[in-house]
C-alpha cells in the first residue's frame, strides 16, 4: 500500500489537532504537531528567562534543544532534551509566547529541516500554519481548516475547561484574534492557504465529519496511486 504525506495548516482553534490526531490513526500514519515543537522551544526560552526580544540568543537555544514527539495514550507526548513537557507547553505563558519565538527565521531553520526529515518516508499527518506552503509544498494532499470566530471560541473554551482552566469568552477571543494576526502578518512563511490547498470551513461540522472528509480525499489519492 502506498503511503502520502498529508499537510493540515490553519489558524488557532480551527480544528486542526484533533482533525489531524484523528486522522493519522484511521490511516495508521504518525501524527506531527508542529506547532507543539515550536511551542517547547517556547517553552526553554521562558525557562531560561530570555527576553523575547532576543532573537540571537533565542535562535542559539533552539539550535541546540533536542526535540522529540511520542506517540503516548492520550495523544503526543512531546520532549525537550529527553524531559517530558507535554502538559507545560499548553500553558497560558507559552501560548502567549509562541507568536513571537516562531517568527524568528533562523527558529524556523531548525523546526522546518527536522519536520522535513521526519515526513521523509511518507504515512505522516503534518498539522501546522506553513506546512503545505513552505514545509512540504510537494505533499499529496493540502487542506486548509477554518472556523469561524465564535466557534474558534467555543472550542478552545471547552478545550481548556477540560484542563480545569475558565477563562470568558471575551479574553479567549482577544487572544486568538492577536495570534491570527501575529501569524498572518509575520515575515518569516506566515499563515496562509497554499493554493493548491483544499479549503474545509469546519464551522458546522462534527468532529467525525472533518475526519472523514479529509480521510476520504487521502483514499482516492492513496487509491489513485499517491506518490
Ligand atoms: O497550533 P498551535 O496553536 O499549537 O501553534 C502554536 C504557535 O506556533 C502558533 O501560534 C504559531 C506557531 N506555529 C508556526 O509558526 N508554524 C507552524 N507550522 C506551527 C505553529
Amino acid at each position: 500500500m502506498r503511503t502520502i504525506v498529508i499537510a493540515i495548516d490553519g489558524p488557532a482553534a480551527s480544528g486542526k489537532s484533533t482533525t489531524a490526531r484523528l486522522v493519522a490513526r484511521r490511516l495508521g500514519y504518525l501524527h506531527i504537531d508542529t506547532g507543539a515543537m515550536y511551542r517547547a522551544v517556547t517553552f526553554r526560552v521562558l525557562e531560561e528567562k530570555i527576553p523575547l526580544e532576543n532573537a540571537d540568543r533565542i535562535s542559539a537555544l533552539a539550535e541546540k534543544t533536542q526535540l522529540r514527539l511520542e506517540k503516548g495514550e492520550n495523544g503526543l507526548r512531546v520532549f525537550v532534551d529527553e524531559r517530558d513537557v507535554t502538559e507545560q507547553v499548553r500553558s497560558a505563558q507559552v501560548t502567549r509566547s509562541v507568536s513571537i519565538v516562531s517568527s524568528y527565521q533562523r527558529v524556523r531553520n531548525v523546526l522546518v529541516r527536522e519536520q522535513r526529515r521526519m515526513a521523509e518516508g511518507g504515512g505522516v499527518v503534518l498539522e501546522g500554519r506553513d506546512i503545505g506552503t513552505v514545509v512540504l509544498p510537494n505533499a499529496d494532499l493540502k487542506i486548509y481548516m477554518i472556523a469561524n470566530m465564535p466557534e474558534r471560541v467555543k472550542r478552545r473554551q471547552k478545550d481548556l475547561q477540560g484542563a480545569g482552566v475558565d477563562i470568558d469568552g471575551v479574553a479567549l477571543e482577544r487572544e486568538i484574534s492577536e495570534r491570527d494576526r501575529l501569524d498572518s502578518t509575520r515575515e518569516a512563511s506566515p499563515l496562509r492557504k497554499a493554493s493548491d490547498a483544499i479549503e474545509v470551513d469546519t464551522s458546522g461540522m462534527s468532529v467525525e465529519d472533518q475526519v472523514e472528509f479529509v480521510v476520504a480525499r487521502a483514499k482516492e489519492i492513496i487509491e489513485g496511486g499517491g506518490r
